[in-house]
């Protein structure tokens, strides 16, 4: 089966295609467009403007995607079985552009459409190079969402616990703003925190573990952006220790998030874990992960994108059409709408 995807859900304009059989599933192309320079001036994500990108560059994108797969505008009809496109969560207008998009391209090449959860899209990400058994416990860290995600078979994912203000990238953005360090504020923050793990000494500032030991799964980082703001306001020095700030920042971080994974694992005798969304990208989230998992559950496997499928991507999108179209899970064009705030 060969799959064209398509995801504009925030400021990435993405295409992809895949050939997949059974569980051999190769990406032949993965185009990422990303609006990063353009937000950037603003110090975040601006919805019209992102829209108005995707509208210029989701043809270009497409076009590119299919011609490193071997296909052209052409020869797509007949060669693709299925169109896959995010239609939620995310931008209500950068996700019609890639809607509508689809709608277009289905109607015409007469292939049928898959919609894709970008959550579930982003889960996906562990399955291009491997199949991992399920049931399967998974952290899902971006920008937008933070939350413990219980997936017992392909299609079927249930939140057992998420964040009750802020996500995990949403706490490191507003970080990195806060500190003048510009957007996206995850890999910044990450990079000044590396200036001060280079130096071997230990961060003699301490900012809160949130929710640490609540019962439930959940997650809260509203407060430590709070904690991290007053820290910054009491500290006169505070522009020479940014490494500083930075490194226990997302350390606090971290430790959340394994504590509450490992603990989730534990409660729920789940051994395949995996990590997905933005955040992980974060190399001491994922080094810290591994240890973590190795120490305490020995009998786990645990799963980490690529660097390349971590941040917003197709092929993950593609992934996840693949398996809802074994499922014959299809959209007509007619009736296939953009959900904004959807659901896992
Ligand atoms: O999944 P994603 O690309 O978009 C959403 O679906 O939200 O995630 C973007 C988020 C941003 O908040 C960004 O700051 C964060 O992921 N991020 C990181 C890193 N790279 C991206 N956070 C921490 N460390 C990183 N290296
Ligand atoms: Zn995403």
């Amino acid at each position: 089966m060969k799959i064209l995807a398509i995801e504009t859900s925030c400021d990435e304009t993405a295409a992809s295609v895949l050939v997949g059989e059974g569980d051999d599933i190769k990406i032949l192309s993965n185009i990422v467009s990303s609006q990063i320079q353009l937000h950037a001036t603003y110090g975040g994500v601006v919805p019209e403007l992102a829209a108005r990108e995707h509208v210029v560059n989701i043809i270009p994108v497409i076009d590119k995607a299919l011609s490193e797969a071997g296909m052209s505008s052409e020869t797509a009809s007949s060669k693709l079985d299925v169109i896959a496109v995010t239609i939620g969560p995310g931008l209500i207008t950068s996700l019609q552009v890639g809607v509508e998009t689809a709608k277009v391209l289905s109607y015409i090449w007469k292939v049928p459409l898959v919609a894709v959860n970008h959550i579930e899209g982003h889960i996906y990400s562990n399955f291009i190079d491997v199949s991992p058994v399920l049931p399967a416990l998974i952290l899902t860290v971006s920008g937008g969402h933070t939350s413990l995600v219980m997936m017992s078979e392909h299609g079927k994912c249930k939140v057992i616990g998420e964040t009750v203000d802020d996500a995990a990238g949403e706490a490191f953005d507003k970080a990195a703003k806060m500190m003048s360090l510009g957007y996206p504020g995850g890999p910044i923050v990450s990079k000044q925190a590396a200036i001060f793990q280079k130096t071997g000494q230990d961060s003699s500032i301490r900012l809160p573990r949130p929710m640490l030991y609540s019962k439930n799964n959940n997650f809260s980082f509203s407060g430590l952006k709070t904690a991290l703001l007053y820290k910054i306001q009491k500290d006169t020095t505070w522009k020479e220790r940014v490494p500083e700030y930075c490194y226990e920042f997302e350390q606090a971080i971290i430790d959340t998030l394994i504590y509450k994974t490992i603990k989730a694992a534990k409660a729920n005798n789940i051994n395949i874990i995996m990590l997905a969304g933005g955040v992980s990208a974060n190399n001491r989230l994922r080094i810290q992960l591994k240890e973590m998992v190795r120490k305490q559950l020995p009998n786990a496997k645990l799963y980490i994108p690529d660097l390349k499928y971590t941040t917003d991507n197709a092929a993950m999108i593609a992934v996840a059409g693949y398996y809802k179209a074994l499922r014959k899970e299809f959209t007509p064009w007619q009736i296939l709408k953009t959900s904004c705030n959807l659901e896992l």
